[in-house]
């Protein structure tokens, strides 16, 4: 099996550079790619600054400091000439099939040949992307979570013409990337299916979000307001939007519209926020105001009575059982700790065991409530044989 020694992450934005510090954590050498100097230098600074807080907390590898740790980071701007010596690309540029194409085809004509190319995607086919590449063999999907330094999932993902060897690669390199909070969780995914598994599980609730959004705004309701529904689980409902980004949401519900159901179709906020380019967390305006640091709860202004979480909870158990129906993955259990570790959300399967009738009833009521067909129970849900797929 291939050592891997270098490490190239294309795209130096938030999911980029955490790659990157991680990866040089973990002792490899990195080189950090965009398209402009500013972005490089914006992302080297960002893992720099993290290297300094691990290093002013004595958190460092043993015989290392932040400056010798940023030496083995370097910055390019020319991907051809920057994969010259990679044993793993890692590729986290905007969701986009046209352009991860072509980062494949480059990567694919300059690597080595052993060189394995791991997309970071959130939803894309591993498969679409790799077909210029001229090694789809080699070519893997390795999702990391948002921020991750803290989240300790990484899917690796079968394309349809993975070998076995590059996955395993995959999952050895995944198994040395530290996590700053806990121990790092690698969830294997058999098939590349939108979303893979904890993208997948949660994709549908989006579409609920967008009647919610669209509701509080069509009702005069704040977005502060809302989060007061959905307060109790680790970010409330707009802060997580903000986080994950409003633009990776956008492109993700557009490529589910077209994948999965025409009901992904992006809502009227989330286009008019895409149109504006308030993404977020990222560009310091989104649903919440970011300019000084993450926001604060506000409780005086009450609740907006929209949101119900029983609706969340039931549109996942239905996703997860069509996520064992495609055979993603062959386990509701592996579905559970792959929610635990990329959300810091309980998984829904176990605590539905008994229940899951309850939430046939659910989805058909939401089904009405929303117009969305997609909420429909599905057959393995609706069988209750997915109980037996431990
Ligand atoms: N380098 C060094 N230290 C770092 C660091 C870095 N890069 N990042 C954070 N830290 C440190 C902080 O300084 C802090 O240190 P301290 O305890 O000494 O002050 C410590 O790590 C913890 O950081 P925070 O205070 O920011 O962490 P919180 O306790 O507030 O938890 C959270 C943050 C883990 C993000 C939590 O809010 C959470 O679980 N949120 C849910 C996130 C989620 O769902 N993510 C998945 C999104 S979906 C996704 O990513 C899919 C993709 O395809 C889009």
């Amino acid at each position: 099996m291939v050592e891997i020694k270098n490490v190239v992450v294309v795209g130096a934005g938030q999911m980029g550079n955490g790659i990157g510090q991680m990866s040089l954590l973990a002792g490899y050498n990195v080189t950090l790619v965009d398209i402009k100097d500013e972005y490089v230098d914006k992302g080297w600074s960002k893992i720099d600054e993290g290297m300094k807080k691990l290093e002013s907390k004595g958190a460092l590898p043993e015989g290392t400091d932040a400056t010798s740790i940023m030496a083995k980071c370097k910055k390019s701007t020319d991907l051809a000439s920057a994969v010259k010596d990679a044993d793993i690309v890692i590729e986290a540029v905007v969701e986009r099939m046209d352009i991860k194409k072509d980062v494949f085809k480059t990567c694919g004509e300059n690597a080595p040949s052993h060189c394995i190319l791991a997309s970071n995607t959130s939803t894309m086919s591993i498969t679409e992307m790799a077909s210029d590449s001229g090694r789809p063999d080699k070519c893997i999907g390795m999702h990391f979570f948002n921020p991750v330094p803290l989240m300790r999932l990484i899917e690796v993902i079968y394309s349809d013409h993975s070998s076995d060897e590059s996955v395993n690669i995959g999952i050895k390199f995944a198994e040395s990337i530290p996590c700053l909070r806990g121990d790092r969780y690698i969830a294997k995914v058999l098939r590349d299916r939108p979303g893979f598994i904890c993208n997948r599980v949660t994709a549908p609730v989006q579409i609920y979000s967008n009647y919610v959004y669209d509701r509080c705004a069509e009702e005069g309701k704040s977005w502060q307001q809302l989060d007061n529904d959905s307060r109790g689980g680790p970010m409330p409902m707009t802060v997580l939007a903000d986080y994950v980004g409003i633009d990776t949401m956008y492109h993700g519900q557009n490529y589910y519209t077209k994948t999965l159901s025409p009901d992904f179709a992006p809502g009227k906020v989330i286009t008019k926020m895409f149109n504006e380019g308030t993404f977020g967390a990222k560009t310091g305006q989104g649903f919440n105001d970011w300019s000084k640091g993450r926001p604060q709860a506000d409780k005086s202004v009450g609740k907006a009575r929209i949101y119900k979480l029983k609706y969340p909870i039931a549109i996942m158990v239905n996703e997860a059982c069509r996520v064992l129906e495609e055979k993603v993955t062959d386990s509701w259990e592996v579905i559970d700790k792959t929610m635990m570790a990329g959300m810091n959300m309980p998984g829904p399967m176990a605590p539905n065991v008994n229940t899951y009738e309850r939430q046939i009833e659910v989805l058909n009521d939401l089904v009405e409530l929303t117009g969305k067909e997609y909420f429909k129970p599905c057959e393995l849900l609706k069988s209750g044989k997915w109980v037996d797929m431990k």
